[in-house]
């Protein structure tokens, strides 16, 4: 079971694989389920067969309620959930998905106390047609009248206003966040050009709200960081790449004052490029050699600005010295002895090239999409990159990352808005009319949902936003 622990500031949390091992086992009891009910079309009720799969139903339930007071599963726009984690249903497991739809079931909810008697009756009830339950006066009164205690059925929720509401503000409200935040790194390029100290207490109360927003709903920020702003790009970068950096933290369940860490890390990774003079900043043609030297010493220059920073950790001058290094012999500053970089710096590198990669029409006219530059990181992955790390920012991205416009088999098209378990199927807003009025209005969808147990929409490649002029920005703000 996932085992609780608590990090340096006390919090509670559970590791990274005590989750996935809870995921598991959330899985496996599903797919148990999922043989006792086909057992119940193909054997009596008392036929062995069919009590060994309830008694192996049972015991995995047991084992998951050993430490909660109930064991709820949902499912929700085609997605399986257990309590708030997100299972990948295989295609086994679709289909009986696609029964409790069908008979309107979006929540299933499993207490202690459950007995063989009690999950038999109920396997051969949702074996049942909706016309039997309408019937008999509803699906949860059947339950109750035939003595199932122990098992709640949740009926599915029509997402109201006020849920749209909140998302519409949760978007302000990151938009705001953003937009803070790239006022706070330009005063602090600002100071630092001017040789004053840099505000650590702003940059703090800044990455703490980052971090908040982030921990409540990643896919706002994370969306924002696919619009990429001309006029104050320099200073976007670095707030994307906090954002980005703070994501993989989180996914990878760190406690809150690491993420934060790493959040400061990544808004001041780039503070050294302030001794690189501006021509060569902005130049549009190739470099020099002479003036790639000057770029390749922004490291150093960064670490040493860092190291005189009073109420900062000695980490962010770290990850400033080393996000450049990757760990071969192409990263700079070259230093006789490859020493191993810190995590954190390996985090906000991933973070950095990401965003540089998809970043760099913005200057360079140069078109990549969010899922080449994922391509391009996952070739490097062997010799550039830490691969686990890489890996675990992969599965955070999703290969169609959010804002990127998918081509589907359906003819339609749709903008990535969140991510799901499965990587090839996010959920997305059906565009149409490519002015923005769908945000209000469309639809959106996720391609996990299933009809006749076949996928309703697969996506079949990515439309450059560039090329097809549409401003994504209308959407995700
Ligand atoms: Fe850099
Ligand atoms: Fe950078």
């Amino acid at each position: 079971m996932a085992e609780v622990q608590h990090d340096s500031q006390g919090e509670k949390r559970e590791s990274f694989i005590a989750k996935q091992q809870l995921i598991s086992a959330a899985k496996t009891a599903f797919q148990q389920l999922s043989t006792v009910m086909k057992n119940t079309t193909l054997y009596p009720e008392e036929h062995p067969f069919l009590r060994v799969s309830a008694e192996k139903f049972l015991g995995t339930i047991g084992a998951l309620l050993a430490d909660r007071k109930e064991v709820a599963f949902y499912l929700v726009g085609g997605e399986l959930f257990f309590e708030t984690y997100s299972v990948l249903a295989d295609q086994g497991l679709v289909l009986l998905m696609e029964q409790f739809t069908n008979l309107e079931v979006s929540g299933i909810i499993f207490s202690p106390g459950l007995t063989e008697k009690e999950l038999i009756k109920f396997a051969i009830l949702m074996g049942k047609e909706t016309t039997f339950f309408a019937s008999q006066g509803g699906i949860t009164e059947v339950i109750e009248q035939e003595g199932i205690a122990h098992i709640e059925l949740r009926r599915v929720m029509v997402v109201d206003k006020s849920t749209s509401g909140a998302i519409k503000e949760g978007k302000k409200q990151a938009s705001k966040i953003f937009m803070e935040a790239v006022e706070t790194v330009k005063e602090m390029v600002q100071a630092v050009h001017m040789d004053k100290a840099i505000n650590m207490y702003k940059i703090n109360s800044t990455v703490q709200t980052m971090v908040d927003n982030i921990l409540y709903n990643r896919d706002a920020l994370m969306g924002l960081t696919s619009i990429k702003m001309f006029d104050e790009y320099t200073f976007a970068h670095s707030v994307n790449t906090a954002i980005l950096a703070i994501s993989l933290g989180s996914f990878l369940s760190f406690g809150k004052s690491q993420i934060a860490a790493l959040g400061v890390a990544g808004l001041l990774h780039d503070v050294g490029k302030v001794s690189v003079p501006h021509e060569i900043i902005n130049k549009p043609s190739k470099l020099t050699d002479a003036e790639w030297e000057v770029v390749k010493r922004h490291p150093i220059e960064g670490a040493l600005i860092l190291s005189d920073t009073p109420g900062l950790t000695k980490l962010a001058m770290v990850v400033a010295f080393e996000h450049h290094q990757h760990g071969d012999v192409r990263g700079y500053p070259w230093i006789d002895d490859r020493l191993q970089q810190h995590p954190f710096s390996h985090i906000v590198s991933f973070a950095d090239t990401y965003e540089a990669l998809t970043a760099a029409r913005v200057y360079y006219k140069v078109q990549i999409s969010p899922e080449k530059a994922i391509r391009i990181m996952l070739k490097e992955m062997n010799n550039a990159f830490d691969a686990t790390l890489l890996k675990a920012f992969v599965n955070m991205i999703g290969i169609f990352p959010t804002g990127t416009l998918l081509k589907l088999d359906t003819g339609e098209i749709g903008l990535v808005m969140h991510q799901t378990r499965d990587l090839m199927r996010p959920r997305v807003l059906l565009l149409t009319k490519f002015d923005g009025s769908e945000k209000n209005n469309g639809a959106e969808v996720s391609l996990l949902e299933t009809a006749g147990g076949q996928y309703i929409r697969t996506a079949v490649g990515t439309i450059d936003n560039q090329v097809a002029k549409i401003d994504l920005k209308q959407y995700l703000v």
